[in-house]
Formats: structure tokens, sequence, C-alpha cells
């Protein structure tokens, strides 16, 4: 675990600057989803696992009572507080914790949300039993994350390609393995949202800011592409560009 952890950090520091710019995480339309999944009211305490540079919790801080981000990597939580700071949001904190053991007592929040990290856990499980356990009965887990497809070799080759752009990648779930998961941890799924990212190879290379990285995975990339190799996320070449989609699912579960 203390490997998996030190490769979380030296993955997302360097990232950091980056993935805090990229529009497709600072999309409005999805974060006023996430908003409106999480029910922010007045008196709402929410907390954003696995944080990063904290865009959900400041989406989430308007109408909240106070919003606690939580990551293990520092530089996230640096970029997060200065993001709050110069949004003048007095009302959120962030601290350092793992979504494994999360540092609160139980039932101490009325929603709990987490976007693009449970395919970074090596433990699904664990981390959403911790997010079930701090969340009130009645409340919100929300996950939010790319989904894997079904068949399971599709699966299989969309993650290994995810984990070659960025080791720290463990395994994007199914929506079928996601809700079995959620149900074990004692929750009941309310809903599920889908949509599409359309992607191209270069803009999804950039994010994580590791030119060494480009060239040995385009080159197999575009064999699959060539070779009808779909991988589940429509991989192909158009105009000699490297597309794919991304499916992400936004999952509201709640605490009976
Ligand atoms: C892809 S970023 C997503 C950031 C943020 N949730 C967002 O969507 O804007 C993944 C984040 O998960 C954090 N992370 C990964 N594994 C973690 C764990 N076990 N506990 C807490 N944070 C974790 C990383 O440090 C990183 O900041």
């Amino acid at each position: 675990m203390a490997h998996h952890d030190n490769l979380i950090r030296s993955e997302f520091t360097r990232q950091a600057d980056a993935f805090a710019a990229a529009a497709v995480f600072n999309d409005r339309t999805i974060l006023g989803r996430i908003r409106e999944a999480a029910q922010t009211t007045a008196n709402a305490r929410i907390l954003d696992v696995a944080c990063g540079p904290g865009i959900v919790v400041e989406a989430l801080a308007p109408g909240a009572a106070e919003v606690v981000g939580c990551d293990i990597t520092e530089r996230m939580l640096d970029k997060a507080r200065q993001r709050a700071q110069a949004a003048g949001l007095a009302h959120v904190r962030f601290m350092p914790a793992r979504a494994e053991a999360l540092p609160f007592a139980c039932a101490t929040f009325d929603a709990v949300v987490s976007r693009s990290a449970v395919h970074h856990f090596p433990d699904p499980s664990a981390a959403l039993r911790e997010m079930a356990r701090v969340v009130r009965s009645g409340g919100r887990v929300v996950t939010v994350d790319v989904m894997a497809a079904e068949t399971a070799e599709d699966a299989a080759l969309h993650n290994a390609l995810e984990n070659l752009r960025d080791p720290s990648h463990v395994r994007m779930l199914a929506r079928s393995e996601l809700h079995r998961v959620l149900a074990e941890a004692g929750l009941e799924v309310a809903g599920c949202t889908t949509w599409t990212n359309h992607r191209e190879f270069g803009d999804w290379m950039k994010i994580i800011n590791a030119p060494e990285r480009i060239k040995p995975l385009e080159i197999v990339m575009r064999a699959l592409a060539r070779g009808g190799m779909s991988a589940g996320i429509g991989l192909r070449l158009e105009n000699d560009r490297l597309l794919f989609e991304h499916t992400t699912g936004l999952t509201i579960a709640v605490k009976r």
C-alpha cells in the first residue's frame, strides 16, 4: 500500500498544474450535475474524497455550511487551498487523508462525493465502506468516474492502456461492479447518469505531463485502432487522429 501511495503522490505532484487547468475537469455542466446530486443545502456538511486541486469543492461550496476536501498528495492540497482562497471561500478546508482510512467519526457528513478517484484505489471496497461509514443515514455517496466496458476482455485492454499512460491507475470498474461494491458497502443505488467525453490522444496525454510516455503508447494505440480493437472505448483513427470515448458515470447511492 505504501508503494502505491508513493506512486500516487509522485504522479499527482507532477500532474497537479495541468490537471487543475484541464478543461475536461473544469466543465461547469458536469460540476453542476455533481452539485445537484450531492443535494447541497444551507446546513449541509459535505466531504470530497481524493479532492485533488479542489475543483469539486469549489463547485459544492455555494450554499453548503461546510465542505471538507481530503487527499494524500500535498501538492494537490496546496493547489486546493490556493483555489479556495482566491474564490474567497471561508467555509471550506482541506486535509491529508487516505480514502481507505478517513479520520472522521461515523455519520459526520450529509453527503460524500468522489470524482475521478475510485480507479486509483487498490481496494475500492475499503474506500467505499469508509465513505458509507462517514455519511449520515439518508445521506448520499456520489461517485463520478469513467466506466469500463462490461465485457471483461475490453475492460482489461482499456485499463491496461490507462495504466501505461498513468501507472497510478489501478482499474476502472464496469457499472455492474461499481453497483455491487456500493451495495456491499451498505449503500442503495438511487440513480446512475452517464455521459460521453470525446477524447483525443494528444489532449489526454497532456494532462499527465510525462512526455516520455507519449510515443510508445501512441504506437500501441494506433496499432490497436488499425487492427479494429476498440478496447470498449471506441478506439479509432479518423483523418489520422487517434480518438476514443470515455463513458463517465455519476452514481448516487443512499445510506439506509
Ligand atoms: C484524477 S485526480 C481527481 C481529483 C479530483 N477528485 C477532481 O476530480 O478534480 C485523483 C486524486 O486522487 C488522489 N488519491 C488517489 N488515491 C488516493 C487515496 N487512496 N486516498 C486519498 N486520495 C487519493 C490523488 O492524490 C489525486 O489528487
